[in-house]
């Protein structure tokens, strides 16, 4: 029985597929490219061996999204699929509730069609918004404040509803922190188009040559330095939270949302010093506003992650940087140069 997985080029699907793919899982990879390279389908091939099937779909698409159900018999889906730039979503809410919502929904239905029970769902600490308390549990409430967090969510709701009204149906929402690093190959890595949303990717373009200064969003928070604090996650941490999840969403039902952080904070201030510390470069920055929406500070309570999957993170900051830089400084331009 193969695992279908959605958004399998993109940043955390990539990392995701290698990992997968190296621990001997079936997979199925579709993605549409909107905002990925196919040239992350060659990097695949080349870190695991492994040629896996992928088809390029939309899953607004629905016509072609059933004849993937037909060809195949699926176990379990692994959803990564869907729009995420915070600012682009208030721009444009419309783009994102048909891209993301429609397109998951359309996803789910499929599912149902041909009773395919288990779903792990790429969500996100947005959906808490303000800190209540800190850490968050899973058990924080949900307010998102931008089209993009609605949109999690909104189907993280879809999900609880489908299953509570579905008994044999699992629906794992995994809901990341901060992403950050890159395969420690330095062969694949965050690969925005344009000028870098994140702080992280901003970092590595600052340092490359190819952007003049970080600019740190306000100073005047009420955290250790002043700076953002947020919980940071090396992507490969994460990949393999997804697939201690699958096993979860495979032996159990229901729907469980799950917190996969580090459960601790790091500065900006702090995040450049690791980052030039470790690569002996340095990040020229300046001081500016904040930024509308941020907020000062917070992190994970990643215990139901222990306690579930047996999962916690084992890379540190100083491997996030250390790979982060590796993939900047060998592809200055991305997959562009590959
Ligand atoms: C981190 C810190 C900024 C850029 C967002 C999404 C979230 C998730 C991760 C998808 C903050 C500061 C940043 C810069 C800066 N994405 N910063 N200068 O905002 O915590 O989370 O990305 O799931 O949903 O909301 O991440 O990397 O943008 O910011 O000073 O040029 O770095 O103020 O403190 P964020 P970020």
């Amino acid at each position: 029985m193969s695992i279908l997985v959605t958004g399998a080029t993109g940043f955390i699907g990539s990392h995701f597929c290698v990992e997968a793919l190296a621990q001997g899982l079936d997979l199925v990879l579709v993605d549409n490219f909107e905002n990925s390279s196919e040239k992350v389908l060659d990097k695949i091939e080349l870190l695991t061996g492994v040629k896996p099937d992928f088809h390029q779909v939309d899953l607004r698409d629905t016509e072609k999204l059933e004849s993937l159900f037909k060809d195949y018999s699926f176990e379990s889906v692994v959803h990564f699929a869907g729009y995420k730039a915070v600012g682009e979503s208030s721009a444009d809410p419309l783009m994102y509730y048909r891209n993301n919502i429609v397109g998951s929904l359309n996803l789910l239905e499929m599912m149902k069609r041909y009773e395919v029970n288990n779903l792990v769902f790429s969500s996100s600490a947005t959906v808490y918004s303000d800190p209540v308390f800190n850490p968050y549990t899973e058990e924080h409430r949900k307010l998102p404040i931008n089209p993009y967090g609605n949109t999690k969510s909104m189907f993280e709701d879809i999900m609880q509803d489908y299953a509570a009204a579905n008994p044999h149906f699992s629906a794992v929402p995994l809901r990341y922190f901060n992403p950050i690093g890159a395969h420690p190959s330095g062969e694949m890595g965050e690969d925005p188009k344009g000028i870098p949303n994140n702080l992280m990717p901003f970092i590595t373009k600052v340092a490359v040559g190819q952007l003049k200064e970080l600019q740190v969003f306000g100073d005047d928070y009420d955290t250790v330095d002043g700076t953002g604090v947020r919980d940071y996650i090396h992507v490969m941490d994460l990949a393999e939270g997804h697939i201690r999840a699958i096993a979860f969403a495979e032996n159990n039902t229901g729907y469980t949302p799950i917190n996969l952080g580090a459960g601790k904070g790091y500065s900006v201030l702090e995040v450049i010093k690791a980052f030039e510390q470790q690569n002996n470069t340095s990040v020229p920055y300046k001081v500016v506003a904040r930024r509308a929406g941020d907020l000062a500070q917070y992190w994970a309570d990643a215990t139901r992650a222990k306690d579930l999957l047996d999962w916690e993170t084992q890379l540190t900051i100083e491997d996030m940087v250390k790979d982060s830089w590796g993939w900047q400084k060998k592809y200055p331009n991305g997959f562009n140069d590959c």
